[in-house]
């Protein structure tokens, strides 16, 4: 048996299994399996109504999953799938109440992963996938980072190497009169704005139902803080031996005595594939604060820039 043929008996089995896909890696089971599903539930300690994204093969599999799949729909799912987006339909009925938490609408992903894709087709059916970490923490984006997070509670991880987006999909409620983006992603609002020939609101506060919309959430362990640019140097100056060791993330280098500094990319999605592995890295190193230099206010950082404001709001 092959790695791939082993997830398929787990999962029929009603086991957990965790697979990479191209943001990150997910915890995956049987979407149809209701004891499957509580597992999730169990191993993530995620709140039981926060509804979970059903993944899948093939185009052709949604109406199995979703009713009433717009032009709008259908036109996202054309430009961007397989690929890092979420799209939120009315459900289809005999969905469970596990996945959507009890909502009329569903949340559908075909990922764009050589081992997902090859997991989903011989699957042949929805698999269920939260990231694969405990809740309110980051997002693991390596297989090492899964055994970390959840280790010996899940039945087999699927090692598909470092995931090329490095941060959860864009979320796209296509289920009502007017698309909204819930959660932002790689694939910008600017970007689906011009598939849909319509501007796109973004949710950025409110939708509870969307754990990722949590005001802390995808958060290292170590207190982490958001600064501006301007405020670093007096932020530095301020600092007593008793705040150290602390470690700074920034955009352009900067040299301080007794301060470690790392510079991240200055390319929106080089950063959003080092954000995560970064902070993972330095929450085993003892620093008393992780600092992060704030991100441009455009389009194409709002994926970091919604991952770093939450990351810091412990
Ligand atoms: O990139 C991703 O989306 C990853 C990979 C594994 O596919 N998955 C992921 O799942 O990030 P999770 O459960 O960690 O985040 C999915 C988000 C949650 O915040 C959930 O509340 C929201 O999607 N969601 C799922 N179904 C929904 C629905 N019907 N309405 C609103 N939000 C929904
Ligand atoms: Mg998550």
């Amino acid at each position: 048996m092959n790695d791939i043929q082993e997830a398929v008996a787990l999962l029929e089995q009603g086991g957990l299994v965790a697979f990479p896909t191209e943001t990150v890696y997910g915890l995956g089971a049987d979407a149809r399996n209701p004891d499957a599903l509580q597992k999730i539930f169990a191993v993530k300690q995620r709140p039981i109504d926060h509804p979970l994204i059903v993944h899948l093969a093939d185009i052709a599999q949604l109406v199995e999953w979703a009713r009433e799949v717009s032009p709008s729909a259908f036109s996202l799912a054309n430009a961007f799938w397989p690929g890092p987006l979420t799209l939120i339909l009315q459900k289809a009925p005999g969905v469970l109440d596990l996945i959507t938490g009890k909502q009329e609408t569903i949340g559908l992903r075909i990922p764009n992963h050589p081992v997902a894709q090859a997991l989903l087709k011989s699957f042949g059916s929805g698999i269920a996938a939260p990231s694969a970490n405990r809740y309110g923490r980051i997002s693991p984006t390596t297989a090492q980072a899964v055994r970390e997070e959840l280790g010996s509670a899940v039945d087999l991880i699927l090692d598909g190497g470092q995931c090329a987006v490095g941060v959860e999909s864009t979320i796209v409620d296509v289920s009502g009169k007017q698309p909204k983006i819930l959660r932002p992603g790689i694939i910008t609002a600017k970007q689906i704005a011009a598939v849909l020939h319509e501007p796109v609101i973004y949710h950025k506060h409110n939708v509870p139902r969307v754990s990722g919309s949590m005001e802390s959430h995808y958060a290292p362990v170590t207190k982490t803080r958001l600064i501006q640019k301007e405020n670093i140097t007096a932020f530095l100056n301020n600092l007593t031996e008793a705040d150290l060791p602390i470690v700074l993330l920034v955009l352009t280098e900067i040299h301080f005595a007794k301060i470690k500094s790392i510079r991240m990319p200055n390319d929106p999605e080089r950063y959003a594939h080092d954000l995560y592995q970064t902070l993972r890295e330095l929450d085993k190193q003892g620093f008393k604060q992780i600092v992060i230099e704030a991100v441009p206010d455009s389009s194409e950082w709002e994926a970091v820039q919604d991952r770093i404001r939450k990351a810091s709001r412990g």
